[in-house]
């Protein structure tokens, strides 16, 4: 049986990897009640704790084996740890991927490994890529460096674990650990066991890609047909052997979240540190606020407490920031999502209004569909989902159909950008931009301004945090009433554009 205590202690880490700092978040402690410590490997030199492992592996090759090369099959942050352990190392290193790869990411392995590695592309899936770096693998000798099954790799990573009991010596509650293949868990909880037992170390996988949580639960590796990619770092469909082996062994338990926690786990990091994390950097801290919210329906509230994340990587591909941060709010359960049905007629809009109150309205989709009611998209900030129920009780004590489309995905990922499109219902309609301030309060104000002298037939806003809000209004203004409708939008005091004309809105609108 490998001694891992050994093999970590002894691992060879420093001559790439950083002690990476084991840093307080102050916003989450103060919103948690907790201490909440964040184990900084989105910090390394290649943005992920991947070098420790890879560099560890190959550190302990024998010279025989370092000069006929290695190789490793990935696209994502072992890629770039195998690139610039072979760089420090003076070795070559086979570095495949498939051919989908993002030039970033190929430019990535490139920088960090210089002459000392030759990208290979190959295959469509990983599985592929995998299959043919074996092949190369035997066709030239190579050593494997995998990324996760390998005890040297597992020793590396347990290298973290290592640090953070150096780090805080005072009592730790739980670590926080994200999962893929298992190596990063396995690593840090055979270490934390065999030092401080009454550590709890809690693995972190999100719901549609566990493939460590089924395993366990089933008591063996559990082969997945399918995982969800959004957390890219740790999509695997099967765990290591050894890794298994371990985290039956050592970790206490797996939590799992999904896309929109992750979200909100990314954003509460960048508050915190001003840092952006990739999915699966931030999945240990949105573990670590999912365990505490579940104990605060248990006897046990987790108070006073202090818990280690393992922020695990800042891979982050730039154009998901956008994604990132239409889903955090949701993931925070700051946001309702709503579909509401109001009676199609003038006035409407305003009573409507009336019932948001003071609320903070965040999107507001409408397209006039028939004579008699209207349904509205509306999303609306909240302090938490309690708050959903009081306002759906609120309209529908109206007679306001409502519908909770807050965990709705058709809703939130397609139906909210589709509200639209023609209507016969649309006659004597003006189409109409506006740009106001944005401001809480300000799109109640600007609907409220609007409604009550012509019918809203179309009506498109999302906040984006933009200083100003931008809105689409369709009005349906009878011929004889635009002198007064232009002198109603002179008084509005909103800049805007007549877009009646604009040759797209004849032919979507
Ligand atoms: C950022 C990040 N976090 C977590 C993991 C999961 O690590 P492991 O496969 O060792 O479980 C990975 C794996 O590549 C990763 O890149």
């Amino acid at each position: 049986m490998t001694d891992y205590l050994k093999k970590i202690l002894t691992s060879r880490v420093y001559d790439v990897a950083i002690e990476s700092p084991l840093e307080v978040a102050p916003g989450l402690s103060a919103r948690t009640g907790n201490t909440f410590l964040l184990k900084r490997e989105d910090l390394q030199r290649v943005f992920s704790f991947k070098l420790r492992g890879a560099y560890n592996k190959m550190a302990n090759l024998s010279e025989e084996q370092r000069k006929r090369g290695v190789i490793c099959a990935s696209a994502g942050n072992h890629a770039q740890g195998t690139a610039l352990a072979a760089k420090k190392l003076g070795c070559q290193a086979v570095i495949a991927m498939p051919v989908t790869t993002p030039p970033v990411k190929i430019n990535a392995v490139k920088m960090h490994g210089g002459d000392n590695v030759e990208v290979v592309l190959s295959g469509e899936s990983f599985s592929d890529t995998y299959d043919h770096a074996v092949k190369l693998m035997q066709e030239r000798g190579l050593t494997f460096i995998h990324p996760f099954d390998d005890p040297d790799v597992i020793a590396g990573q347990g290298t973290v674990g290592m640090e953070i009991l150096r780090q805080h010596s005072a009592p730790i509650h739980a670590v926080f650990v994200p999962i893929g293949g298992g190596g990063l868990v396995a690593g840090i909880a055979a270490y934390i066991k065999l030092v401080r037992p009454e550590i709890r170390v809690i693995g972190v996988e999100t719901a549609d890609s566990c493939a460590m949580k089924q395993s366990l639960d089933a008591g063996e590796r559990v082969n997945l047909t399918d995982v969800g990619l959004f957390s890219d770092g740790t999509a695997v469909k099967l765990v290591g052997e050894e890794t298994f082996r371990l985290c039956k062994q050592y970790v206490d338990e797996v939590i799992l979240v999904d896309t929109d926690d992750v979200c909100a786990a990314i954003k509460d990091v960048f508050l915190d540190t001003r840092s952006i994390l990739e999915p699966a950097g931030a999945l240990s801290v949105a573990g670590a606020k999912a365990y505490i919210e579940r104990s605060t329906k248990s006897a046990t509230p987790i108070q006073g407490e202090t818990l280690v994340a393992v922020t695990s990587g800042a891979n982050m591909n730039f154009d998901r920031l956008r994604f990132v941060a239409e889903r955090a709010d949701v993931g925070e359960d700051k946001e309702a999502i709503l579909a509401v049905t109001i009676p199609e007629e003038r006035g409407s809009f305003r009573r409507f209004c009336e019932l948001l109150g003071q609320r903070h309205v965040t999107e507001f989709n409408y397209r006039i569909s028939n004579d008699r009611d209207a349904h509205v998209f509306v999303g609306i900030e909240v302090q938490d989902r309690s708050e959903t129920q009081t306002i759906i009780k609120t309209f529908e004590a109206s007679g306001y159909r409502t519908f909770d489309l807050t965990d709705d995905e058709l809703a939130k990922m397609h139906l909210r950008y589709m509200v639209g499109g023609k209507s016969p219902y649309a006659e004597d309609e003006q189409l109409f931009r506006f740009i106001f301030p944005e401001r809480p309060g300000a799109l109640r104000k600007f609907l409220s301004s609007m409604a009550p002298n012509w019918n809203i037939s179309l009506f498109n806003y999302r906040n984006h945090g933009a200083d100003y809000g931008r809105v689409l209004v369709g009005i349906q203004v009878p011929d004889a009433e635009m002198d007064a409708f232009h002198r109603f939008l002179a008084t509005l005091g909103y800049p805007y554009w007549n877009e009646t004309r604009n040759p797209v809105y004849k032919l979507f609108l």
